[in-house]
């Protein structure tokens, strides 16, 4: 398989290095191209990959094209994308709000993945969602499936309209965890605990609490229950979490990212 990944960033570099360390594609085989001179630099000390500054005919060698430049650098890069590519190429973008067929006008292209992958990706422990285009068929998306998978997770989604769901909860959802462990440790500092020893206690509770949850057959009420004994401390805290509604606010904030993921796509 030979992949092509266009912008070295964060998440091109990522997908670079998992598809090589999974020994998916050879380091011959995969080709990044990076405009920005620093980020090649980079990239040729890590030897991941064959590396090129610009779009060129080059690209034609290449099965896969993933697409990872910033949304909004998308529409100048498809001018010149849209003339080194051939029908039978499979575009996977990872731009967020880019819908399938704004890809498929841009770059006058049929065969389209939309993915929304997030941040853990960089450790392996990412989930990537993704929908297709009709007209890629099912030995494709099982490709995109198996080489998403390098970053973690990947779960294919039939209906493209709930990937905007999918960026509130999956693609925005780590920085909903730090706000939480933030707030988690300042209560800690609040209460006499040094930050460092607030922070491992915070974030350990946090790595076992998802053990129990990936492990157990409970339901999470149950699961709070087997926490929260009646009159005990854990009530205390969840009895405050309902007086403000917190759980309600929290449904409020990611239908907000949902709604600006789907005002971002129109534009
Ligand atoms: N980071 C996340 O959490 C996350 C999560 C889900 C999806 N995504 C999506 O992933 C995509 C990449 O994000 P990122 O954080 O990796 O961005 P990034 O770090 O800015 O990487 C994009 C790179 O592509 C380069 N570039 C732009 N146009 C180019 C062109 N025509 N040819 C070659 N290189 C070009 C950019 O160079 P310059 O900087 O010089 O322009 C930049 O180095 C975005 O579309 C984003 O929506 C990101």
């Amino acid at each position: 398989m030979k992949i092509a990944i266009i912008g070295g960033g964060n998440m091109g570099s990522t997908y670079a290095r998992a598809f090589v360390q999974s020994n998916i594609v050879a380091v011959n085989d995969l080709l990044i191209v990076e405009k920005h001179d620093e980020k090649l630099e980079e990239l040729k000390k890590e030897g991941i990959a064959l590396l090129c500054k610009s779009i060129d005919d080059n690209l034609l060698k290449y099965s896969i094209i993933i697409c990872a430049v910033k949304p909004q650098d998308f529409r100048i890069m498809a001018q010149d994308l849209k003339n080194h590519i051939h029908e039978n190429q499979l575009m996977v973008s990872i731009m967020a709000g880019i819908k399938i067929e704004t890809i498929q006008k841009l770059l006058s292209h049929k065969k389209v993945v939309r993915a929304m992958p997030n941040t853990p990706a960089q450790l392996g422990f990412g989930i990537t969602a993704f929908a297709a285009a009709p007209e890629v068929s099912f030995e494709d998306i099982s490709k995109v499936d198996t080489l998403l998978e390098t970053t973690g997770k990947s779960i294919f989604m039939k209906d493209e309209m709930l990937l905007d769901a999918v960026t509130a909860l999956s693609g925005s959802g780590p920085a909903y965890f730090y706000y939480i462990v933030k707030h988690m440790i300042e209560a800690g500092k609040q209460m006499g605990i040094e930050e460092p020893v607030a922070a491992m206690l915070v974030k350990q509770t946090m790595l076992g609490s998802f053990q129990i949850m990936n492990n157990s057959k409970s339901s999470l009420d149950d699961m709070i229950k087997a926490v929260a004994s009646k009159g005990g401390t854990t009530e205390a805290a969840l009895r405050k979490f309902e007086e403000y509604h917190l759980g309600q606010h929290i449904i409020e904030a990611l239908k907000a990212a949902e709604q600006r993921a789907k005002e971002l796509s129109l534009g």
